[in-house]
């Protein structure tokens, strides 16, 4: 059986992915190589559980020689590399694991790659692709009536996250350019769905209203995000794996501009609608709190590439992503519950302290 190798494929997109690209009865086999960090949780990968197409491999990407044998033992015809720490918050406080996961273990599953795509020869050679999901944060921040991020946008990048992202995509380049190993980069803007951990803005809102806790909005809350449902997210990598131009990097995106006000007024209405509270809205549990340091104001992103050149759109507008996100918590109290762990506990102890 033919294979793809994914990395971070129990964390939220890159789970998102493997469940999309599994739920194609005539899909590759994936190789799901995860460390299974506090983000990577199995009971996501419950539909495919037992499906003979799906290997899971609980190893760090910084193993070399984990790396080499599952190379060696699947010969997979393209990586998809998801695996990284991915909140902004977290970087901030420990910043070391984004170093070492994002750089280090960017520049060795590279290695890896490398070495493996140098012993093919003919058309598993040609066929073969290394695909690296990377994130808009790296262009920085941008000002109200500034462009929208484009391909060609400079690198900024503000936090430690955004910093160590940016170093990635540019070992992943240099590999492109240096030893002509074919690779392909997407930069996506915020994605929301299903299986999305509660750390992050629209989970953590969304949880912490079920459980009547404040809904803690950093600064003035006029931030902006650019929102994609995660689905549009997979089908984007999925388009830009089969037909994206080497060498190439495709910028990803809803064409959704929200503040994050804006963002947890919808969650509120949505939740005042699905699931109404004995009295009042979910809007009196708004709480403005401290800012994030650093905060990027604005994040937009012009995807006018991909849509040329692969024909790529979301298939979902913001209200009826969101609206499919709510219920799914609701629907799926637990694996919310499953995933809100002690260390869960702990890092919210922390973050909203005061
Ligand atoms: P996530 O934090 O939900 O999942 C990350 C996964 O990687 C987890 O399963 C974790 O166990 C695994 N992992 C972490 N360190 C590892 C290591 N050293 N070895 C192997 N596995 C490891 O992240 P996400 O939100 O799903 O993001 C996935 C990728 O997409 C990241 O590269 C991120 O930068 C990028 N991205 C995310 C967004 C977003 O809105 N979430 C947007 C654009 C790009
Ligand atoms: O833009 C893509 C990026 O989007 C990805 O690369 C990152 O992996 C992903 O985490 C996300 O980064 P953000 O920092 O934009 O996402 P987060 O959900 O942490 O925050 C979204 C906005 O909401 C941001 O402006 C900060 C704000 N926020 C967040 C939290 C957790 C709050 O106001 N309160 C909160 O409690």
């Amino acid at each position: 059986m033919s294979h793809i190798l994914v990395t971070g494929g129990a964390g939220f997109i890159g789970g998102n992915f493997v469940l999309n690209w599994l739920s194609n009865a005539d899909a590759d086999g994936v190789i799901n190589v995860d460390k299974l960090t506090y983000a990577g949780n199995r009971r996501t990968l419950a539909p495919v559980e037992g499906d003979p197409r799906h290997v899971f491999s609980q190893t760090d990407i910084c193993d070399r020689a984990a790396l080499d044998r599952l190379f060696a033992a699947y010969e997979p015809r393209a990586v998809v590399h998801f695996a990284a720490e991915s909140h902004v918050d977290r970087s901030i406080r420990a910043p070391a694991d984004f170093i070492q996961t994002n750089i280090i273990g960017t520049f060795t599953l590279l290695e890896a790659a490398r070495t493996y795509w140098n012993g093919l020869d003919g058309d598993a050679k040609a066929a073969f692709r290394f695909l690296h999901v990377s994130t808009d944060e790296v262009f920085g921040s941008l000002g109200p009536t500034d462009s929208r991020f484009s391909e060609t946008s400079p690198y900024t990048p503000n936090s430690p996250y955004s910093a160590s992202k940016a170093a990635s995509d540019h070992l992943v380049r240099a590999y492109y350019h240096t030893y002509g190993l074919p690779v392909l980069t997407t930069n996506c803007s915020n994605s929301y769905g299903p299986y999305h951990f509660p750390e992050k803005l629209i989970p953590l809102m969304i949880t912490n209203a079920l459980s009547g806790k404040p809904l803690p909005l950093y600064g003035d809350g006029r931030n902006v995000r650019d929102w994609l449902y995660v689905e549009d997210h997979c089908s984007a990598i999925r388009e830009v794996l089969a037909r994206g131009r080497l060498g190439e990097t495709y910028n990803v995106g809803g064409g959704n501009e929200k503040s994050n006000l804006e963002v947890v007024h919808a969650l509120c209405d949505l939740l005042d609608w699905l699931k109404p509270k004995d009295s009042g809205s979910y809007r009196d549990q708004i709480t403005f709190v401290k800012d994030r340091p650093g905060h990027d104001r604005r994040y937009a992103i012009d995807t006018s590439k991909l849509e040329r050149e692969l024909g790529w759109k979301p298939a979902k507008t913001f209200e009826t992503g969101l609206c499919k996100t709510v219920q799914w918590y609701l629907d799926n109290q637990a694996w919310v519950q499953d995933v809100m762990s002690g260390e869960y506990r702990n890092w919210v102890a922390k973050q909203y302290a005061a």
